[in-house]
């Protein structure tokens, strides 16, 4: 039983290490570096001071009494027993408090941006510089790396939690509250965010991805999102982008550059871009796609996306295809 334990922590910490896209101890950024060290003090303090006791509690059991009398000397009992775990305790939490003071990345930010909670999704809001959404987006976040980026946290419905365990600790999503939180990726790359706070049935699948370019990428890119949606020129897409329309789909949805306008969902206009639909749950593909129109229910049952099983064959596949094109 208890190597079985043993075996399986081993395994766990293996595994753990392992993922790189979502691990607070493959840190990708100034915040995540000090949390990460944080997390090692208060491991290799906190486990020094579990083994002293359980070292003291098996000689306690285990050695006769007239050979453990030291245990019962005051001045054993009083340095071990109460100086040593109080002047070890208040180190740690007072090494503890300065390093959370010290997380707040200094700098102006190079940008800022909303991010709303929503069950079980994230809406994205690039702010201009008055504050005003300029661009939306979802469940993907891309940013410049070097240069810190203020995140303008809100929810929509209930609590949820902003964690990008390798950039960032987590921060929650408040009804009736904004939290701001400004932390920098250090390096290009991808970090898998997760909502950390339990928000409904479909909690565990909302994730979402952090994508961090070198400044000059981050601004190309930019650029091609603020444009409208492409106009598709090939027959399946044209065909696609009508049927897209006629379900209705435009009522929940924006397709920027189409009638679609409705404000319910995610913003659609580049969601062939993105990494993933339906909040880090699947690979963006024209399978995915289809397959979460047509049973959007069943894979991530209580959504608020209807499933449109009345869509098969060519016509699904057509209006996945547009969409999967939408770049
Ligand atoms: Cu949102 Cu858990």
């Amino acid at each position: 039983m208890v190597h079985r334990a043993v075996l399986g922590l081993i395994a766990f910490v293996m595994l753990s290490g392992c993922n790189t896209q979502q691990s607070a101890f493959h840190p990708g950024g100034p915040h995540a570096d000090r949390v990460e060290t944080l997390s090692w003090v208060m491991f290799i303090g906190g486990g020094l001071i579990f083994l002293l006791v359980i070292v003291l509690t098996a000689i306690a059991m285990f050695v006769a009494p007239e050979r453990r009398q030291w245990m019962t000397n005051r001045r054993f009992i009083i340095w071990l027993g109460i100086v040593f775990p109080v002047v070890t305790l208040t180190a740690l939490l007072v090494y503890g408090f300065t390093v959370a003071r010290h997380l707040v990345t200094p700098g102006s930010p190079a940008l800022r941006i909303e991010v709303v909670g929503e069950m079980w999704w994230w809406r994205v809001h690039y702010l201009d510089a008055q504050g005003t959404p300029r661009l939306v987006s979802a469940n993907e976040i891309r940013i410049p790396t070097g240069r810190p980026i203020e995140f303008v946290l809100k929810t929509e419905d209930v609590i949820h939690s902003f964690w990008v365990p390798s950039l960032a600790g987590k921060l929650d999503m408040i009804p009736g509250r904004t939290n701001v939180y400004r932390f920098a990726a250090d390096r290009p790359g991808i970090y898998r965010g997760q909502c950390a706070e339990y928000c409904g049935d479909q909690h565990a699948l909302m994730a979402f991805y952090v994508v961090a370019m070198e400044s000059n990428d981050f601004e190309a890119w930019y650029a091609a999102q603020i444009q409208p949606a492409a106009e598709p020129v090939v027959t399946q897409l044209i065909q696609g982008k009508e049927l897209f329309l006629q379900n209705g789909c435009g009522a929940c949805h924006v397709v920027r550059g189409t009638p679609a306008n409705g404000a319910l969902g995610p913003d659609l206009t580049h969601v062939g871009s993105r990494l993933s639909i339906a909040a880090g749950t699947y690979p963006t593909n024209v399978g995915t796609l289809a397959g979460w129109i047509s049973s959007s229910q069943h894979l991530k049952p209580g959504n608020l996306m209807p499933s449109f099983g009345n869509l098969q064959g060519e016509e699904l596949r057509a209006i996945a295809a547009y969409l999967e094109s939408l770049k």
